[in-house]
């Protein structure tokens, strides 16, 4: 399993490094760098290989694809560490990126990163045709802006110290990550050229998984390891951020989570024992 996600992980960074190396150069591309490297886990590309491979996908198309969400994931990290919103100073073990080359550079390196996750989509590397790719560029900025993280970034910072329930809770947390996680399980359903209730059918999925890996993190916030999480741990509580420990404790978030995985697993059935890599993935969270 473990050696599954290097894999996936080996293979994407080697895509963007070819991508990066491809570009002209620019004064930006050492922070676009460090934001992307050696980068985070890699558990969007590996949801995306996962369900891509229920539909029997390319596997290169699916890195490329992997590729660019991992670059808006990315973006998302330099963002949500800046002062003006978490406040962060060590992400993935290191320095965050505006620690390193100031708040300027990052919020433009985040942009840039944001914008190069398109220019994957849109490049003739990427062999889908051209419809099917608008169709992949409209949902993955439709997860990425208002509707998705940004939004659910912005909602996020505006509940802070403030009573919220569960149900603004959930809906801030599908915003800022389960979007990205739906485009994910979308993807080869577009692809395929599915109708939209498939497509819906995925997509829904992807927010579960996505607010179930929110979830995750909190969890980790609140009772993991900073050395093991590559980042300060214990920070929520600090800023009063409402999550669902906040709001109902932890062994009730803990609760709400196994109620979360037994919809997905019930949903994946549908896929009967193909499915089992992305019931594994789900239980890689919480290891
Ligand atoms: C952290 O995401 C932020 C959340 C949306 C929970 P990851 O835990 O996927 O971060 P990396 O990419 O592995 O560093
Ligand atoms: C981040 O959530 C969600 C994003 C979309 C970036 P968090 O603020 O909980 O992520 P960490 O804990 O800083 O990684
Ligand atoms: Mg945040
Ligand atoms: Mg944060
Ligand atoms: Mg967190």
């Amino acid at each position: 399993m473990k050696t599954e996600l290097d894999k996936i992980a080996k293979d994407t960074n080697l895509f963007l490094k070819k991508f990066l190396n491809q570009q002209n150069n620019s004064k930006l591309i050492p922070a676009m760098n460090y934001g992307l490297f050696p980068g985070g886990k890699k558990i969007r590309s590996k949801v995306l290989i996962d369900i891509g491979s229920l539909l029997s996908i390319d596997y290169k198309t699916l890195i490329a694809i992997g590729a660019a969400v991992e670059c808006i994931h990315a973006y998302s990290l330099i963002h949500d560490d800046l002062p003006c919103m978490d406040n962060d100073k060590i992400r993935r073990g290191k320095p965050s990126t505006h620690i390193k080359f100031g708040e300027s550079t990052a919020v433009l390196a985040g942009n840039s990163l944001l914008t190069m996750a398109f220019e994957i989509l849109a490049s003739p590397t990427l062999k889908i045709s051209e419809k099917i790719k608008i169709n992949l560029i409209k949902k993955l900025s439709e997860c990425s802006g208002h509707l998705g993280i940004a939004g659910g970034q912005y909602l996020d910072l505006s509940y802070e110290k403030k009573k919220i329930s569960k149900n603004k809770i959930i809906e801030m947390e599908i915003k800022k990550t389960g979007k990205l996680f739906s485009f994910c399980c979308a993807v080869p359903a577009i692809i395929k050229k599915k109708n939209i209730r498939e497509i819906k059918f995925f997509e829904n999925m992807g927010s579960d998984i996505g607010l179930l890996f929110q979830i995750a993190d909190d969890l980790i916030d609140f009772k993991g390891s900073s050395k093991i999480a590559g980042k300060k741990t214990g920070k929520d509580q600090k800023k009063g951020k409402a999550t669902l420990i906040s709001l109902l404790g932890y062994m009730n978030a803990i609760k709400y989570c196994d109620m979360i995985i037994l919809k997905i697993n019930k949903n994946l059935k549908k896929y009967g024992s193909n499915s089992k890599n992305i019931e594994r993935d789900i239980e890689l969270y919480f290891t």
